[in-house]
């Protein structure tokens, strides 16, 4: 009889069959299913050296049977009912120590709900991040679940995951149930914003600039380079510098300026808003695509009101600086929200160990989170923008972000997330804000009270009869 499978996996789309492969590579026999039975035969047929440790199923039970007991089989189907679907097709033919891992982009809401809901055999959510290169070679690993499963599964997870420049695997147990695809989203949601940010330089190269997509691919390489060295700065450059093999021009200035999207950063942005936690660069970059994708409207608005009204002189170096400042901004934000999660949720979540998941393999892996996981384990629940370090970077970095911010609002030029990340700075320095005067309104309007500074007791202003 052939030897045993230790894992399996069901959907072999992209992301699963990299996966597969991968797991496969590590040395981990692997079973494999997928709705098209040709597609199965089709993966073996293609995994050259590693055929031998791929065993196909042409059925579910087929692929149970090939797996050593207690089985991990692992899920890559599209998040959604494609996944309950598949948990109901499971849970006659599963025993109750087998572990089913829900590997896709699910909302962290559909795992809590799976974890809890009862199911005849053990569960875990993961959040993968890497696209299909990651899932390949080595992708970010953050895993939800019981630390026991975390436990049993975590030598797998740590074979095939990325590996930060210390060597360490970027895999970890953030939590129980739904807590790895919460970090998911974060991470969806900050990688939204990094590559709005990015984008909203590019904008300022292009339209205040006048510079062309091969001249702004340049800079992009100079700053992955220096403190903003990053996959999403680093692919910035690469995309700006692609030809167009159709027509000979610069790629970029082919493509349709609307950004899709699955909804991963709009969950982040909902989530925030429910956690009163706020993350407004991000907000601002999923508003952004949302805008984008309103193409009609933004030709009858420029119709309307004529191009942007002058170009704006900016540095390149303050450009580099603003994006500094609105990185450091922008994360200080998704790491006090995951901070107000996991009070809310009651998860242990580890904010140096997220930052060190993320410095490699993920989408938005880059030089400064080695930064991050150094100015969190000192104090994890303190707002990174108070970190001494970041402090520091920021105060020499906040000027710049002024000046490309107010130069944007002065020629016309959108830059919502950078504008958003100093408008929230602003808020965050300034001891004395002015919500003095909604209490006064709502008072006024309510009688909803309000507190006095010097801690004197007046229920309501002179205005209440
Ligand atoms: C990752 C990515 C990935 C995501 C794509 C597309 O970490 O590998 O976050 O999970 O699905 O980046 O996301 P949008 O379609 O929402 O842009």
């Amino acid at each position: 009889m052939a030897m045993k499978a230790n894992v399996g996996l069901i959907g072999l789309g992209t992301m699963g069959a990299a996966l597969a492969l991968n797991i496969a590579e590590k040395g981990f026999p692997i079973a494999v299913w997928n709705r098209t039975t040709s597609v199965i035969h089709a993966f073996k047929a293609g995994a050259g050296d590693l055929a031998a440790q791929i065993t196909p199923a042409e059925t579910l039970a087929d692929l149970v049977a090939a797996i050593a007991a207690p089985r991990a089989i692992i899920l890559m189907v599209p998040a959604g009912p494609a996944v309950d679907d598949m948990l109901a097709a499971l849970s006659p033919i599963l025993d109750a120590d087998d572990l089913v891992i829900d590997a896709g982009n699910a909302n962290f809401h559909d795992t809590n709900r799976r974890s809890a809901q009862g199911l005849p055999f053990r569960f875990m959510g993961i959040g993968v991040s890497g696209g299909e290169e990651g899932a390949r070679h080595g992708p970010a690993i953050m895993a939800g679940g019981t630390a026991q499963d975390w436990a049993r599964m975590a030598p797998v997870f740590h074979a095939i995951a990325a590996r930060a420049e210390d060597g360490t695997p970027c895999a970890d147990h953030m939590g129980e149930a739904g807590a790895g695809h919460f970090v998911k989203a974060v991470h969806n949601g900050i990688e939204y914003a990094d590559m709005q940010m990015i984008a909203e330089t590019y904008g300022v190269m292009r339209d205040s600039l006048g510079m062309s997509a091969p001249k702004i691919a340049p800079v992009f390489a100079r700053w992955n380079e220096g403190t903003l060295r990053s996959y999403l700065v680093e692919i910035s450059a690469a995309v700006a510098a692609a030809t167009d093999p159709v027509k000979g021009g610069p790629l970029l200035d082919m493509i349709v300026d609307a950004a899709g999207q699955k909804g991963t950063g709009r969950w982040t942005a909902i989530e925030a808003q429910n956690l009163a936690a706020p993350i407004p660069v991000i907000e601002a970059a999923v508003m952004a695509r949302n805008v984008s994708s309103r193409r009609g409207e933004r030709a009858e608005g420029e119709a309307l009101y004529g191009p942007a009204p002058q170009r704006a002189e900016v540095s390149l170096e303050d450009l580099e600086h603003a994006l500094i400042a609105g990185k450091i901004l922008c994360y200080a934000q998704g790491f006090a929200m995951m901070t107000a999660a996991a009070k809310d949720f009651g998860w242990a979540l580890d904010m140096p160990a997220i930052a060190r998941v993320w410095r490699a393999g993920c989408i938005i892996r880059s030089a400064m989170l080695n930064d991050m996981a150094t100015a969190l384990a000192e104090d994890p629940a303190r707002n990174l923008m108070l970190a001494p370090f970041f402090a520091a970077h920021l105060r020499r970095s906040v000027p710049a972000l002024r000046r490309v911010v107010a130069a944007g609002a002065l020629s016309g030029l959108g830059l919502p997330a950078l504008s958003s990340g100093l408008a929230w700075f602003d808020l965050m320095r300034t001891a004395r804000g002015t919500a003095n005067m909604i209490q006064g309104q709502r008072d006024f309007f309510g009688l909803h009270g309000f507190q006095r500074l010097d801690g004197l007791d007046q229920p309501h202003g002179p205005w209440a009869h």
